[in-house]
């Protein structure tokens, strides 16, 4: 690789055609900071408006490191994968203990902080301070491989680390905006899925795949392992204007988050009637219908059932013996706590939007 084929045409380029974000050439560390770590698994156009949200509430490291995790975690409610903002505010707290309350411009000062990466410490160091160092993400890695023709797979950390030792080589004057340029070019021009559009794209007259006609046959990635696909029967417990909710465990998946109850397989309507009655309790039990959601392993194909209990039901006593694995750490909370309070994950947001619109009965 080349700087006069590839870093100069691509920064002209991205002179020309960067797209307008609310977090670019703002000038503020912590911005880019929030911003690159939004932007690890959410689309540009969806983190937007995240974005906004939680910088306006939390404007800087110190009001990071102080937020409640309870009101942290509703600020990320949807965004998915949580730990990143869990380990945002670990990071502001050791930011505010240790860096003078700054991201410190050092790249291996920020590989060391939480949830920091090469590629997020590589794009602080570049966008917000000006160092040269390459950030190499999904896009990079794509941009590069289709450029150079090159077949080796991408999931290897040894090819990344050629990447970047490739970028090191050619890195221009300006390191922040070489790699949004090569990123956004990825995004809106050498794209993932289908045909890249090889008219528009600046790297066209030296991109090897391009002369051979196969841009989309790279980059090459190992086969991915099928995800798993987990049964689930959610109960969703109404109790008078109540619904039972309980908090997950601390590790693994969606940890430490609110859920309704559930346990594995799917039952049906009247084995559940069947049971609660078998076990004394007398309750009313709806159908919610289906919903699935996808994680990065595994799929919940979930089936919902709404479960009233008289508004005489001793909570506290009966939870232990209702259905579903949590139900007897449960909690019951009003419609408004569930809207405003407590952060259920996307998973249970086709329930929870049921309660919400009063649409369960
Ligand atoms: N994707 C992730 N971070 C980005 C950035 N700073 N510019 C363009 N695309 C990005």
């Amino acid at each position: 690789m080349k700087k006069e084929t590839f870093a100069e045409p691509l920064l002209a380029w991205y002179d020309a055609n960067k797209r307008e974000m609310v977090w670019r050439d703002q000038g503020d560390p912590y911005y880019t900071w929030i911003s690159e770590i939004m932007l690890q698994q959410t689309r540009i156009e969806a983190a937007k408006e995240y974005f906004v949200r939680f910088t306006t509430e939390l404007p800087d490291i110190d009001s990071l490191a102080k937020v409640s995790e309870e009101r942290l975690m509703k600020l990320w409610e949807g965004l998915g994968y949580y730990s990143r903002a869990r380990n945002l505010k670990k990071a502001a707290e050791i930011l505010m203990a240790e860096h003078g309350g700054e991201l410190p411009a050092d790249y291996d000062k920020l590989l060391k902080l939480p949830g920091v990466g090469p590629y997020t410490a590589g794009a602080i160091a570049s966008i917000a301070y000006g160092i040269p160092v390459p950030a190499v993400d999904g896009n990079v890695l794509r941009v590069v491989m289709r450029f150079l023709k090159c077949g080796e797979d991408i999931s290897k950390m040894s090819v990344r680390k050629n990447v970047e030792n490739m970028l090191m080589a050619i890195m221009p004057e300006r390191p922040g905006d070489f790699n949004q340029a090569i990123m956004e070019l990825g995004e809106v021009v050498c794209i993932p899925n289908g045909a890249p559009l090889c008219e528009s794209c600046p790297l066209a007259p030296a991109c090897r795949s391009r002369a051979a006609g196969c841009p989309e046959e790279y980059p090459k990635k190992a086969e991915k392992k099928p995800r798993r696909i987990e049964k689930r029967s959610l109960f969703i417990y109404q109790c008078g204007e109540q619904y039972g909710i309980a908090k997950r465990a601390d590790k693994g998946l969606l940890a430490g988050l609110y859920e309704f109850p559930s346990e594995e397989g799917h039952g049906s309507k009247k084995a559940l009637e069947n049971r609660l009655k078998e076990s004394g309790v007398s309750a009313k039990v709806t159908a919610m219908g289906a919903a699935k959601h996808i994680f990065s392993h595994v799929e919940w194909h979930m089936k919902g059932f709404l479960v009233e209990l008289p508004e005489d039901t001793n909570l506290v006593e009966w939870r232990r013996i209702l259905p579903g694995e949590s139900a007897a750490e449960m909690i019951f909370v009003s419609r408004e706590e569930l809207a405003h309070t407590f952060t259920l994950p996307v998973a249970f947001h086709s329930y929870l939007k049921q309660i919400l619109r009063g649409e369960e009965k």
